[in-house]
């Protein structure tokens, strides 16, 4: 049977491309968070599921990652699902004799329940949901465009840590120009009213100015600023990003960029409040010190890659229909 072809969500996720937050409401995202916190409760308790059991999965992943990776593998083996593993297939398959990005998703559609794709055009995953006929595509980050897991991830750990999406003050910062995850996120924040985002990058790097004007028109307040002196002291959320040297024809302007902005104990010291939160989607390359690991306001290497394994766990169980 083709899939369901719409393009919100709707509360029903059931063989359902997800390709971007563009496709949630309110609704949909609480509908995955309220999932998210049994799966999390499972794990947590270490109780057998096997929710995925005889379902496959190809994660097919032209960039390189291990985390994505790594949290989808374990998403999918913690509920007794398979996988088929295909990294870089650039280098080591079909593609690199030629193979275009069309036959390699009809062919594994045929393989497999659910494609979890990462490719470094931007609008690959919107071109393999259109060459898919029958399985579910999950975007796992295409190109500067979006990374909308990511995004789910990490609005589910700021709600978890203030209970709201709403009337939150952000401050954004790093590759904005570059980095999807912020992309994503933007989109995420503005189905929620009164959020203000601070924006601080490189000039080179800042949100380019029609995404700008968009996302303002969506509701959110955004606010560009230059220096770390600029930093509001209100902040609930610090979301740091890494500046995405592959992303660079010139690798010359990336060492000029690479080490601008980096969060130390002294800077937050000066600019944090103490009921907030250090996020970042890592890897990171040295934009946080590792000085700041102890901070119990970093949730970077703690509840928000966690989080990553639940909801991913729950997206998955929700698109092939195992859950709802
Ligand atoms: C992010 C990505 O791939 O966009 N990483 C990730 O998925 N955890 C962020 C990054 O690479 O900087």
């Amino acid at each position: 049977m083709p899939k369901p072809k719409s393009s919100t969500l709707q509360q029903h996720f059931v063989r359902q491309d997800i390709l971007s937050l563009d496709q949630f409401d309110i609704d949909s995202l609480f509908k995955l968070f309220s999932i998210t916190q049994q799966m999390r409760y499972f794990a947590q308790h270490s109780q057998p599921l096997d929710l995925l059991k005889g379902t496959i999965t190809t994660l097919l992943f032209y960039e390189p990652s291990s985390r994505t990776f790594g949290s989808f593998t374990a998403a999918i083996k913690r509920l007794g699902g398979d996988t088929i593993d295909i990294q870089n297939p650039g280098q080591n398959s079909s593609v690199a004799k030629g193979e275009t990005l069309k036959d390699t998703i009809r062919v594994f559609e045929a393989y497999s329940d659910l494609i979890v794709m990462r490719h470094p055009v931007t609008g690959a995953a919107k071109a393999a949901a259109k060459a898919a006929f029958f399985v579910p595509i999950i975007n796992a980050g295409d190109g500067i465009g979006e990374h909308p897991t990511q995004a789910l991830l990490d609005l589910y750990t700021i709600y978890e840590k203030f209970g709201r999406l709403d009337h939150l003050t952000c401050l954004f910062s790093g590759d904005l120009l570059n980095g999807r995850t912020i992309h994503s996120l933007l989109r995420g924040l503005s189905l929620f009213p009164g959020n203000t985002i601070y924006l601080l990058s490189p000039t080179s790097l800042k949100l380019k100015h029609e995404q700008l004007e968009n996302f303002k028109k969506k509701g959110l307040k955004l606010i560009e600023i230059s220096s770390e002196k600029a930093i509001p002291k209100t902040a609930d959320v610090w979301y740091w990003t890494r500046i995405q040297k592959e992303r660079f024809s010139d690798l010359t302007e990336y060492e000029k960029v690479k080490n601008a902005l980096t969060i130390t104990p002294q800077l937050l010291k000066h600019y944090a409040k103490k009921d907030m939160i250090i996020m970042h989607p890592l890897p990171r390359v040295g934009e946080i010190a590792i000085s700041v690991d102890t901070d119990p306001r970093a949730v970077y290497l703690r509840s928000q890659v966690r989080n990553g394994m639940y909801l991913r766990m729950a997206l998955v169980s929700l698109v092939l229909g195992k859950i709802g």
